[in-house]
């Protein structure tokens, strides 16, 4: 295809002309824009004060990437830089037109731009940093750095607003399994992490050695809609009361050991019951030592988040099962459960209440944890 000509514009972008009654209600609003690109998703999102989402853009990478069976970092990065401009675009006139205006919210009529820290990806992340940074100078307005696993831990907010510690989280995304007493804002206690390999990765996994694409997590929990989830006893890793400690190595060498076994055997997949079977290994653990760090820690509330929390079947379960012991369970909208920037949004607008900025030579972190 032949190359479209660069584009060139001002920037920033000069504030519309707006009545003064406009530009009263915008600077009323204290609109806050959050930046989210730590792994495979470009996402925008604009909040205002009281938390109203007035923008929520995501553009996914996950095409490029399905063919290699997983996120390559590479394209990762380049994908960003390709459509961050674009996704910012779309965001700043999506929240014009949630709040009846003709021209779109110029970078000048943001009171802070937020943004993704880390943990992720560094080449991504560097992406959205960077963007932020001088999308912030340009505009004249603080920077606030975000991490990312606040940000899952926060999607709970936008379910629930009157969510409050204490509380237990559990967070179950690609990159991350971690259970977490949440004590307070900002005071976490990370009672147990995986030792190997993440709950969303074990999806992936399997759903790449059954030749299902990628991402798996959705694959596999359509398939186990109609499966047996007691079908094939597969392991239940450090089942141990008292051990917060994950491990999902076994569980997915075991199931690709039952493939390979069923496949020599010359016997056909049933593929909804292996689907099922797995979900239930891991969701069992799951369900168990969330009820179990409740107990011990006395809380009655609980949330979950990350990519997996988008699982049917295991939002139903922690919904029902906890729900039974008189737990209040929230979960994220579906739409925030996966990477999107409106969770970052909400972290950053609390962030912007308490002025709590970022210096402009901040830097991605990959590595940064609760
Ligand atoms: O939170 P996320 O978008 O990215 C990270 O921060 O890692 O999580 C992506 C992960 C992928 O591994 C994907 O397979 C999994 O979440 N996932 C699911 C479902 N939807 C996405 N896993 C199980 N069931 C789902 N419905
Ligand atoms: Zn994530």
């Amino acid at each position: 295809p032949e190359p479209t000509a660069a584009a060139v514009r001002t920037w920033p972008q000069p504030a519309a002309e707006r009545g003064e009654e406009q530009a009263a209600e915008i600077a009323r609003r204290q609109l806050v824009l959050a930046i989210e690109s730590s792994c495979d998703e470009t996402a925008v999102a604009i909040i205002d004060a009281k938390g109203n989402m007035l923008a929520n853009q995501v553009s996914t990478q996950i095409d490029f990437h399905a063919r290699f069976g997983g996120v390559v970092p590479e394209i990762a990065s380049r994908k960003h830089v390709e459509v961050i401009v674009g996704v910012m675009d779309a965001a700043l006139e999506e929240a014009a037109e949630a709040l009846g205006l003709d021209a779109p919210i110029a970078p000048t009529e943001l009171a802070a731009v937020g943004v993704t820290q880390g943990p992720g990806l560094v080449g991504a992340l560097v992406v959205g940093v960077a963007f932020a940074k001088g999308f912030a100078a340009g505009a004249g307005c603080p920077l606030i750095c975000v991490n990312h696993l606040e940000g899952h831990l926060y999607a709970n907010l936008l379910a629930q607003p009157d969510l409050e510690p204490p509380f237990i989280f559990t967070l179950v995304s690609g990159g991350h399994t971690m259970l977490v007493h949440v004590k307070a804002w900002g005071d976490y206690e990370v009672l147990g992490e995986t030792l190997d390999d993440a709950v969303g990765e074990a999806f992936d996994k399997v759903a790449k050695a059954l030749g299902l694409g990628y991402p798996g997590g959705p694959i596999i929990s359509k398939l186990a809609e109609t499966g047996n989830p007691r079908a094939i006893d597969f392991p239940r890793a450090l089942n141990r009361r008292g051990d917060y400690r994950f491990s999902l190595s076994g569980l997915k060498t075991a199931v690709v050991s039952y493939i390979e076994h069923e496949t020599a055997a010359g016997n056909t997949l049933h593929l909804p019951d292996l689907a099922a079977s797995f979900e239930a290994a891991v969701f069992d653990v799951q369900y168990k030592k969330a009820k179990g760090a409740l107990r011990e820690t006395g809380c009655r509330e609980y949330c979950i988040g990350g990519g997996v929390s988008a699982n049917p079947h295991l939002r139903r379960m922690m919904i029902q099962k906890l729900g039974r012991q008189g737990i209040r369970v929230t979960v994220p909208p579906l739409n925030a459960c996966t990477d999107n920037a409106a969770m970052i949004a909400e972290v950053a607008r609390r962030k912007f209440k308490e002025g709590d900025f970022a210096s402009f030579d901040v830097d991605a972190d990959p590595n940064m944890t609760l």
